[in-house]
C-alpha cells in the first residue's frame, strides 16, 4: 500500500518536471525568436549603468581633447621622405582640381531631405552579403527606414527586389541612380532627378565610388551607411537620437587599424594642418547630419568622382577622401577612436578579424565590419567570433596599439589592441604577446548596460565572448550568412 502510494506520488512528481521542463522549453524558444531582448538571469549580477553626471564629465573631457588633437598639438608631421617625381608632377594638378572642385558644390537643398535611415549601396558582388545585413537589422527591430542605392547597369531591378523579400518587418526600399527611382515591393515613386548625384565611376572595377553619391543621393537628412559587411548588433537609431558627438558634430567616423599615411604635403594641398596623428577610416560606417556636414559630403563625393587621380595618390580607396574633403571644406567630424575586434582565441593569444564600433562615450557596440573573413578566406565559426577586445580609452589620446599585422610564420594577419608601452610590441610594429589576465572579463552585459560607466573602466581593455559584449551576436549572424 505505501510502496504504492510512493510510486503514485513518484509519478506525480514525474509529471510536474515533464510539465516544468516542457514550460522552460517554450520559454527557451520564445525567448531565442526574439533574440534582441537580454536574457532573464536568476541572479541578477550588478548592472553596469551610467549616470548622467559620469556622462557628462566624458562629454567634457572628449571636448577638450578632440580640440587639441585635430589642432594636432605637436604639429609635426612624422613622414620625412621627400616627393618622388611623380608626386612632384600630380600633386600642383590636385590643388588646381581642388579649386575647381570646391566650385561645383551645389547649395544644400533646404527642405528636401527629411528623416533619419540607413543606406547600403549594393553591386552585384554586395548581394549576398547585403541580404544579410537586411536580416541583421530587421532583428534589432529598429523603426529606421533603409534604402539600397544601386546603378541599374550593375544589378537589374528584378535582382535588387529580391533582397526586399526575406525582410517583411523592415520599411526598406532600392532606388536606382540611373532612372532616380525608389521601390518597394508594392510601390514606385520617382525622385527628383535634380537631387540625384549620380556617382562617375569610369572604368573603376570597385565600387568606392558610389558611397559618398548615396549618402547624398538618398532622401534622407540623416543617415547612416552601411557597407554590406558591416553589420549592426543594436537598434542604431539611438546614435541619431543621443550620441553627443554626432549632435554636437553632425559626422560619427570610425578608425581603421593605421595611422595616416598621406605625406605631409598632402594636408597642405587640402590646406590643412598636418592630421597624421589621426587614423585612417573604416568607412563601411558612416553617420552625418546632411544638413550640417553638406560641404565636406559634397567635397568627397566630387574626389570620388575624380577617384583616378584621388584614389591614387592621396588615399588608399574612398575612405580618407572623407577626412580630406570634410578638412578641406572646414566641415568638422568626429572620430570615434575606440579600437575593437571580433576573433579568435587559442587559450593565449587573440587575432582580431573584425573591426567594431561604439557611440563616442563607448556605452554600447553598435556595429561590427566583418570585413577580412572574406579577404583571407576565414571560415564563418562560432570559434572564430567568438572574442571580442575593446579598449576604453579617451579616443583622442591614442591610449593602445592598434594595429592591423601579421605575425612571422601565422596564417592569417590579426587586429591587435593592446595598452601600450608594452614590451611585446616587436619593431615590426606587431604584438607578440598573449591576452593579459586583467583584462578578461566576464560580465555578460545586457543591452541597456555600458562598456564605460566609471572612471576605473578609463584605458581599461575589455577582453571577453563576443556574446557577452555584444548580445547574440555570433548566433545571429551564423544564422544568417553562408
Ligand atoms: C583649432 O585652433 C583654432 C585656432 O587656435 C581654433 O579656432 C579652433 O577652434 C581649433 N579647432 C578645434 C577643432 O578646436
Ligand atoms: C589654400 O589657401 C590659400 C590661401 O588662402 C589659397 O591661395 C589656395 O588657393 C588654397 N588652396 C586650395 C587648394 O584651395
Ligand atoms: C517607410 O519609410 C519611408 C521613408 O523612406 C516613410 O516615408 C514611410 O512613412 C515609412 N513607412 C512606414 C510604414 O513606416
Ligand atoms: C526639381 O528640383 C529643382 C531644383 O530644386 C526644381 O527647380 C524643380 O522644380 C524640381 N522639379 C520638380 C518636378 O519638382
Ligand atoms: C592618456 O593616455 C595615458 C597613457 O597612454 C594615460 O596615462 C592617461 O590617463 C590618458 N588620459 C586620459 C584623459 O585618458
Ligand atoms: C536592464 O536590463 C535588465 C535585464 O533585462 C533589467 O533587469 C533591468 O531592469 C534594466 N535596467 C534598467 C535601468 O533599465
Amino acid at each position: 500500500m505505501k510502496a504504492k502510494q510512493r510510486s503514485k506520488s513518484m509519478k506525480i512528481i514525474l509529471y510536474m518536471n515533464l510539465i516544468l521542463l516542457l514550460l522552460i522549453i517554450i520559454h527557451v524558444a520564445r525567448k531565442s525568436e526574439n533574440n534582441f531582448s537580454p536574457p532573464s538571469t536568476i541572479t541578477l549580477p550588478t548592472l553596469h549603468l551610467i549616470d548622467v553626471a559620469f556622462r557628462n564629465q566624458l562629454i567634457t573631457e572628449r571636448l577638450a581633447s578632440y580640440s587639441q588633437s585635430y589642432n594636432n598639438s605637436l604639429g609635426v608631421c612624422n613622414i620625412k621622405n621627400s616627393l618622388n617625381a611623380e608626386q612632384e608632377k600630380i600633386f600642383p594638378r590636385i590643388s588646381e582640381l581642388l579649386i575647381t572642385l570646391r566650385q561645383q558644390i551645389v547649395t544644400y537643398p533646404n527642405q528636401y531631405f527629411n528623416g533619419r535611415g540607413i543606406i547600403l549601396t549594393v553591386g552585384s558582388s554586395q548581394l549576398e552579403l547585403a541580404r544579410v545585413n537586411l536580416k541583421m537589422i530587421e532583428l534589432t527591430r529598429t523603426r529606421l527606414p533603409v534604402q539600397l542605392w544601386y546603378s541599374s547597369s550593375q544589378v537589374s531591378q528584378k535582382f535588387m527586389l529580391t533582397l526586399l523579400d526575406r525582410v517583411p518587418k523592415l520599411n526598406a526600399s532600392i532606388c536606382c541612380f540611373d532612372t532616380a527611382q525608389c521601390k518597394t515591393r508594392n510601390q514606385i515613386w520617382q525622385l527628383n532627378s535634380t537631387n540625384v548625384y549620380k556617382p562617375i565611376t569610369g572604368t573603376l572595377w570597385k565600387h568606392f565610388p558610389y558611397k559618398p553619391a548615396a549618402i547624398i543621393s538618398s532622401t534622407f537628412e540623416e543617415v547612416l551607411f552601411l557597407d554590406s559587411d558591416a553589420y549592426v548588433t543594436r537598434d542604431p537609431e539611438d546614435l541619431f537620437l543621443s550620441d553627443p558627438m554626432y549632435l554636437k558634430f553632425g559626422a560619427l567616423f570610425f578608425p581603421d587599424s593605421y595611422l595616416s599615411r598621406q605625406h605631409p604635403v598632402v594636408w597642405n594641398l587640402f590646406n590643412t594642418t598636418c592630421g597624421d596623428h589621426e587614423y585612417e577610416l573604416d568607412s563601411a560606417t558612416i553617420l552625418v547630419h546632411k544638413k550640417i556636414v553638406w560641404n565636406g559630403l559634397y567635397m568627397a563625393k566630387l574626389m570620388n568622382d575624380n577617384h583616378e587621380l584621388f584614389y591614387q595618390h592621396v588615399t588608399d580607396g574612398d575612405k580618407d577622401t572623407f577626412r580630406l574633403g570634410f578638412r578641406y571644406m572646414n566641415v568638422k567630424y568626429y572620430l570615434v577612436m575606440t579600437p575593437c575586434a571580433t576573433g579568435s582565441f587559442d587559450g593565449t593569444r587573440f587575432c582580431g578579424w573584425t573591426l567594431c564600433k561604439t557611440d563616442s562615450l563607448a556605452q554600447h557596440i553598435y556595429i561590427n565590419h566583418v570585413h577580412i573573413f572574406k579577404y583571407e578566406n576565414i571560415k564563418y565559426t562560432s570559434a572564430n567570433l567568438g572574442y571580442t577586445r575593446i579598449g576604453l580609452g579617451d579616443p583622442n589620446n591614442n591610449s593602445f596599439f592598434f594595429t592591423h599585422c601579421r605575425l612571422p610564420g601565422a596564417s592569417t594577419s590579426c587586429f591587435h589592441i593592446i595598452k601600450q608601452p608594452n614590451p611585446h610590441i616587436t619593431n615590426s610594429n606587431c604584438y607578440t604577446g598573449g591576452v593579459p589576465l586583467e583584462d578578461i572579463e566576464n560580465h555578460q552585459y545586457t543591452l541597456n548596460e555600458s562598456l564605460l560607466f566609471d572612471n576605473s573602466r578609463k584605458n581599461r581593455v575589455l577582453f571577453s565572448k563576443t556574446n557577452h559584449l555584444i548580445p547574440n551576436f555570433v548566433d545571429n549572424l551564423l544564422k544568417y550568412i553562408e
